[in-house]
């Protein structure tokens, strides 16, 4: 089978074609970071616009590219939620569009859903697998025990982890998309010689905060004492360490409840943009493998959304027999534990 995937629901507009023994054969990412860095950030009405101007230009080219043609194409699946409302708009009907002129099976696909089951198309992990999901717009831990059975254990109680650091790049005057920048600039400096704190780390629960971190950045920041004594690399560092301590406690905390209250597992999954992170990759490796568990990290290009793993939790849920209507209403909200609500 011949799986379309269409992903718009932020700033990246993206199509792929997939196979169903799992080949990627096609996988496009139009970058909107021209257009956003103007504005520090992404402007949701120039991401709509965008989508419009271009995704069926993306379309075509992959299939000219790979020879293609709509009549080997089994199944659409596009991104319904969550995400902005006008590129979920754009996606949802081009999708429903193509699916209803070549008569071909379509689905709506929760986006979190697509980061949850990506390294069952790049890695073949086995359910049940535990799940850290740390994006720009979300930070949550959830037990994974098939493609559309997940638990929600806890997460972030105000920024997500993506949208901190792009808040604590523009802080030191990086740019934009601020995560990457800022991985960059930390190898650079030398960690712990800001003195910054780890919100929750000691609490029992997997409850997480990363406003408190990106403020006592700020408050460093303007700290003339720290400004003068302390390079902008040394913050970032300093950062993006408190944020490994972070996570790689609350990893700990989250293997040992599932292994306690849930169910024996053996997988651990990172995935989102904010997974692409290579010294989080590092740090995470160490305490995952120390637990006795395997880690799967997504490779860093499909960390980022793209519509290979639209494709894929489509394929996952098609299996099950799932299907969408055609009158499917895009979602601004949908929380993955809320997932049943599909159709
Ligand atoms: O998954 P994603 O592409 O979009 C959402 O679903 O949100 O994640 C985007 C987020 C942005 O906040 C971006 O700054 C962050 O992931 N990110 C990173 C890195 N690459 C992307 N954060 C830290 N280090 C990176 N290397
Ligand atoms: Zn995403």
């Amino acid at each position: 089978m011949k799986i379309l995937g269409i992903e718009c629901s932020c700033d990246d507009t993206s199509i792929s074609i997939i196979d169903s023994s799992k080949t990627i054969i096609a996988n496009e990412v139009l970058s909107q970071n021209n257009i956003h860095k103007n504005f520090n950030g992404i402007v949701p009405e120039l991401a709509a616009r965008n989508h419009v101007l271009f995704i069926d230009k993306i379309l075509e080219k992959i299939l000219i590219e790979k020879k293609l043609d709509m009549k080997h194409i089994n199944l659409i699946s596009a991104t319904a939620g969550p995400g902005l409302i006008g590129g979920l708009l754009v996606g949802l009907t081009f999708a429903k569009t193509l699916a209803q002129f070549n008569n071909i099976p379509f689905i709506g696909v929760n986006h979190l859903e697509g980061h949850a089951l990506t390294t069952r198309l790049t890695d073949d992990t086995e359910f049940p697998f535990l799940l850290l999901l740390i994006s720009g717009g979300h930070t949550s831990f959830y037990f994974v025990s098939d493609s559309n059975k997940y638990k929600f254990l806890g997460g972030t109680l105000d920024d997500a982890l993506g949208e901190a650091f792009d808040k604590v790049a523009k802080l030191l005057n990086l740019g934009f998309p601020g995560g990457p920048l800022l991985e960059e600039l930390a190898k650079k400096g030398t960690e712990n010689l800001v003195d910054l704190p780890r919100p929750l780390i000691k609490k029992d629960t997997l409850d997480m905060s990363f406003s408190g971190l990106k403020t006592a950045v700020i408050n460093k920041t303007k700290d003339k004492f720290y400004r003068d004594k302390y390079s902008s690399a040394d913050i970032a560092a300093s950062f993006q360490e408190a944020v490994s301590d972070i996570l790689c406690s609350k990893i700990n905390k989250a293997i040992n409840f599932c292994d306690n209250s849930i169910s024996p597992f053996r997988n651990v999954v990172i995935s989102g943009g904010v997974a692409s992170n290579k010294y989080l990759r590092f740090k995470i490796n160490k305490i995952v493998e120390r637990n006795g568990k395997n880690i799967y990290f997504p490779p860093p290009n499909m960390c980022t959304d793209n519509g290979a793993m639209i494709a894929w939790a489509g394929y996952e849920l098609y299996k099950k027999g799932i299907r969408s209507k055609l009158n499917l209403k895009a979602r601004p909200r949908w929380p993955l534990e809320e997932i049943r609500s599909r159709k």
